[in-house]
């Protein structure tokens, strides 16, 4: 296999993380109100883990490496993993399985709707991941996975309706998104300074 080295060590530091923070909960390291911490956490790691996603590609444009292709949609299906526990930990630890409370919740924060949404799409995005449903929808499938910028966007919006009062965090990842956004537009990801040569794979697929 490819990079497995790489793979891997990517494999274990994105998957330690929720390991370990359970384990603070477990120790009562996490504070006074621990379910709140861990679906916060969980919530900004599956967006970290969408703008590291998008910020692949324009990687492997700027320094020829094809490393960072190889861990493109492994990164992609731990975002979606981080959002469903985002999710589990909310439905879990904040809700306690009232699910009468749903209802509630929904019409008091109407960005859990915008969360939902987002996630709905990343569902698709990850179940369509694979080379079987790239080969059966063909040119569709580039389509359908343009929908990784809804999911940023509504993810950004997300967040936007939970901090309201202090911008700063949320404006430093708005900002980061909209770069990673402008280096896809062709014109510009044409232009991106190189760093080193093109790898032997991609003098090879050329
Ligand atoms: C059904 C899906 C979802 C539900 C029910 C949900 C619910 C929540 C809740 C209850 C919070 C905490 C709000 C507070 O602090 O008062 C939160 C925070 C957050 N969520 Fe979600 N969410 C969902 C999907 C998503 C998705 C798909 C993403 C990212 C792509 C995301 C990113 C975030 C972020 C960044 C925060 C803020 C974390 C912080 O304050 O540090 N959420 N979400």
């Amino acid at each position: 296999m490819r990079y497995a080295w790489f793979r891997c060590s990517v494999f274990l530091l994105v998957a330690i993380w929720p390991v370990y923070w359970l384990y603070q909960a477990w120790i009562f390291a996490l504070g006074p109100d621990p379910g709140k911490v861990l679906v916060d956490r969980m919530g900004l790691g599956a967006l970290i883990l969408l703008l590291i996603t998008l910020a692949l590609t324009p990687l492997q444009r700027m320094t020829s490496w094809a490393g960072w292709v190889f861990i493109r949609r492994q990164m992609g299906l731990w975002c979606f993993a981080w959002a469903l526990l985002h999710l589990a930990a909310y439905l879990f630890f904040v809700l306690g399985l009232a699910w009468d409370q749903l209802g509630v919740e929904l019409s008091q924060r109407p960005y859990i709707i915008v969360g939902a949404l987002a996630l709905l799409m990343l569902a698709a995005l990850a179940v369509t991941s694979n080379r079987y449903s790239q080969r059966r929808l063909g040119k569709r499938w580039k389509g359908l996975h343009k929908l990784v910028y809804a999911v940023l966007g509504l993810g950004l919006l997300h967040f936007l309706w939970i901090v309201r009062a202090d911008l700063k965090q949320w404006a430093a990842y708005a900002l980061i998104g909209a770069l990673l956004l402008l280096l896809r537009i062709p014109v510009i990801a044409t232009r991106l300074p190189r760093f080193k040569k093109k790898s032997a794979y991609f003098q090879k697929k050329a």
